[in-house]
Formats: C-alpha cells, sequence, structure tokens
C-alpha cells in the first residue's frame, strides 16, 4: 500500500495533509509514504522531517500512489498524475462544484470528502470541520484584537482604567464556542447568540450571556445531526431587531453562522454596521460562504465609516501549523477504517456509514446521494 502526501497546488493554502507524526502512523498500518518536495513547508515542516519520520520525498509521489491525502479538492492536472481507481481524501468542497465532481470521477478516482463525516461518536476523532474550526474560532479572536485599537481586558492603572472591550459571537458552534473561550480568556465581556437551543448552555458555561429570541422556533431548530436549520423569515426579523439594539454597544463581533449546504445567513446588516462606533471591529468567519457581514469583501479588511470588517479567507490556514497536525491526524483515523490491520492491505468496507457518508465518486462515477445525478423515478 502506497500513499503519497501531496503539496497543494493553490498558493493560497498553507496547510498540508500529513505530517511527521501520522506519517509513522501510516507507515505502522503497513504503508509506504511519499511525500512531494516542499509539501509541509508553510506549516513548519521540511522534507527532511519527513524522511526522518521514515516518508521519502519525491516529485513522483501521486504517481502510483493507492492513496493520495491533500488538503483541497485536485484540480484536474493533478488527477492527471493519479492512477485509475487511486483513493483521493481532501477537503473536498463539493457543493456548487458539481463539474470537478465529474472530473473526478471521469479520472477514475474513489473521492471521500472529509468534511462530511457524519457527526457520529465513532466519527469525531475524523472530524475535520470540528478540528479547523475550533482553530478559526480562536484565531478571529485574535484577528479582530489585532485589528481593534483598544485593549480587551479592563485595566486599573495609576493613569487611568482602561474598560474591558465587549465581544459578541454570532454562531455558538464549534468555531462560536471557541471564539467565546478565547476572548473570555483575553478579558473581555462576552454575549453570544445561536439559533439552536442546545447553544444556551454552552455558552453560558463559558462564562458568556446568551442573547436570543427563544420561541417555539428556536425549540426546533435543531436537526438530528447537531446542525442549524435554516430559519423562517418571521424569526429572522424578530432575531434581527434583538441583534440590531445590542450590536450598536459592542466592541468586537465574531460571526460564524453557517448551514449546511446553503449560504450563509445574513445576520449584520449595512445599517448595524454603521451604527457601531468607530474603532469597532466586525470578523466575518462565514465569508467563504456568502457571509453574515453585509460588506464584508472576502480576502481583505473592509472599512466602512472607521468600523472594520474583517474577512480574512482560510482562517485555520493562519494558523497553518496548528491546523495541518489535526487534519492530518483527522485523516490518519479516517485511513484506519479503510485498511485490513491483518493483512495491511486496503479493505474498503461499503457497508460502514462512514464511507457512505463521505465517499463522492466511485467507478467513474458521483455516487454520492446529494450529488449524484437524479435518476428518474
Ligand atoms: P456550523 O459550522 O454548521 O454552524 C455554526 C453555528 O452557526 C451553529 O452553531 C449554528 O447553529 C449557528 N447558526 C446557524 N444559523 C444561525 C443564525 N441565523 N443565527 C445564529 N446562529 C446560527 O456548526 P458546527 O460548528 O459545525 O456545529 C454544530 C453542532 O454540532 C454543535 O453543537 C457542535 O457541538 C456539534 N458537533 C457534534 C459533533 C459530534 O461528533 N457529535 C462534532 C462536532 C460538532
Amino acid at each position: 500500500m502506497k500513499i503519497a502526501i501531496c503539496a497543494e497546488a493553490d498558493a493560497a493554502e498553507p496547510r498540508v495533509a500529513g505530517t511527521p507524526e501520522t506519517v509513522k502512523k501510516m507507515k505502522a498500518l503497513g504503508a509506504d509514504v511519499a511525500v512531494e518536495p516542499g509539501a509541509g513547508v508553510k506549516s513548519g515542516i521540511l522534507d527532511a522531517d519527513y524522511e526522518a519520520a521514515g516518508a521519502t520525498v519525491t516529485r513522483d509521489a501521486a504517481r502510483d500512489a493507492d492513496v493520495v491525502l491533500k488538503v483541497r479538492r485536485p484540480n484536474e492536472m493533478e488527477l492527471t498524475s493519479y492512477k485509475k481507481g487511486a483513493i483521493v481524501i481532501a477537503i473536498m468542497d463539493p457543493y456548487g462544484h458539481q463539474a470537478a465532481l465529474e472530473a473526478m470521477a471521469k479520472a477514475g478516482v474513489t473521492a471521500f470528502a472529509m468534511e462530511l463525516m457524519p457527526r457520529i461518536t465513532r466519527a469525531q476523532s475524523m472530524d475535520v470541520l470540528s478540528s479547523q474550526a475550533n482553530l478559526a474560532g480562536y484565531r478571529a479572536v485574535i484577528d479582530g484584537a489585532a485589528e481593534y485599537g483598544r485593549a480587551l481586558p479592563m485595566m486599573m492603572t495609576a493613569a487611568g482604567t482602561v474598560p474591558a472591550a465587549k465581544v459578541f459571537v454570532m454562531g455558538a458552534g464549534v468555531a462560536g464556542l471557541q471564539a467565546i473561550a478565547t476572548a473570555r480568556r483575553l478579558g473581555a465581556i462576552v454575549t453570544a447568540t445561536d439559533v439552536r437551543p442546545a447553544a444556551k448552555e454552552q455558552v453560558e458555561s463559558l462564562g458568556a450571556k446568551f442573547i436570543a429570541v427563544m420561541d417555539d422556533e428556536f425549540k426546533q431548530a435543531e436537526t438530528a445531526g447537531g446542525y442549524a436549520k435554516e430559519m423562517s423569515k418571521e424569526y429572522q426579523a424578530k432575531q434581527a431587531a434583538l441583534v440590531a439594539d445590542h450590536v450598536k454597544k459592542q466592541d468586537i463581533v465574531v460571526t460564524t453562522a453557517l448551514i449546511p449546504g446553503r449560504p450563509a445567513p445574513k445576520l449584520i446588516s449595512a445599517e448595524m454596521v454603521a451604527s457601531m462606533k468607530p474603532g469597532s471591529v466586525l470578523v466575518d468567519l462565514a465569508v467563504e460562504r456568502g457571509g453574515n457581514v453585509e460588506g464584508a469583501v472576502p480576502g481583505e479588511v473592509a472599512e466602512v465609516n472607521g468600523v472594520k470588517i474583517v474577512g480574512h479567507l482560510n482562517v485555520a490556514g493562519r494558523l497553518a501549523a496548528s491546523a495541518s497536525g489535526l487534519y492530518a491526524k483527522n485523516l490518519t483515523t479516517f485511513l484506519e477504517i479503510l485498511v485490513d490491520k491483518k493483512t495491511k492491505e486496503l479493505a474498503l468496507n461499503w457497508d460502514d456509514d462512514i464511507l457512505k457518508a463521505t465517499a463522492l465518486t466511485r467507478d467513474g462515477a458521483v455516487v454520492h446521494p446529494n450529488f449524484a445525478p437524479k435518476t428518474a423515478a
């Protein structure tokens, strides 16, 4: 069994799909591991570090690999260098990219999308959305604090008192909860909102105050998978009114609200931005999915009447070394279920819910129910 850790074709992606630690794990699984030169450089991992862990470093790493590990979905050029039947595992960003999925099917690879991992206990250690969102939530507060012209904690000094900053976190999932915890550690006064009722207790357990319209719709807003549902227009209007009054008084607002497979809900209007004090900062973690904040520009720090709107892309990648470490571990835990421990060969059990949920392409076709061509009933 040959496994390749490939360099990322996209220059904007500093993460890498394997680390010296996971090379050792894969070798223990019985694999030969090859790494493309320079694959780990932006995550602080040198070719020599991979070699010291037992990998070979070669430009041809992917050519005869049975398994290709990547951070992002391979492009058509990359696909031409993989062998037919190779298993490709990455964050595939499948929604709205049908042509790219067809290309993987046509190339004959078996593609698994790590972000489609089901939220079941057994798969928790393979959950890339969680491992990366946790870091993004932390980094969002650090980025917000860096753009903010004042201190976050209250400081009582001989020269006077610096008041504590008010931080409001919208969306209290994995990223939001880490943002709350980080802002609390930095000494801010933290409030948070979410549409899932389960979030209230989690927010409060972190020492933040929960703010939301808690009507009947709110009480049913969580799916069996633990995700948010898209809320009705009526609920959104009620929530917007509540939030509008609250946002005016905030120094830093971090938005993390997402609904799987849909554009991000718009939570902060231009009027709400205009109502904030000059020097306030909004950090929009949903900017890649359309944004929660009106006026957020992907990849930029926009400024509107003295209010900054931070729209960094790939925020987990801004902590590339940490993000790669966790992502690579998610991948190796997933790999373990693809390998027969006795024969040390690949043995895919297609009855396994984890494989069914994450497989995008197989035997030349797009097979995932969300993306496969609909057959006439
Ligand atoms: P996500 O990234 O899909 O969304 C982020 C947050 O935005 C969610 O909390 C969602 O409820 C919220 N949101 C959506 N629309 C909103 C709106 N209009 N206003 C305010 N907030 C809004 O969600 P994430 O972070 O992936 O987590 C969702 C849940 O799944 C969490 O409770 C998390 O703890 C749970 N989870 C469970 C795992 C398991 O294995 N059992 C693993 C990871 C997370």
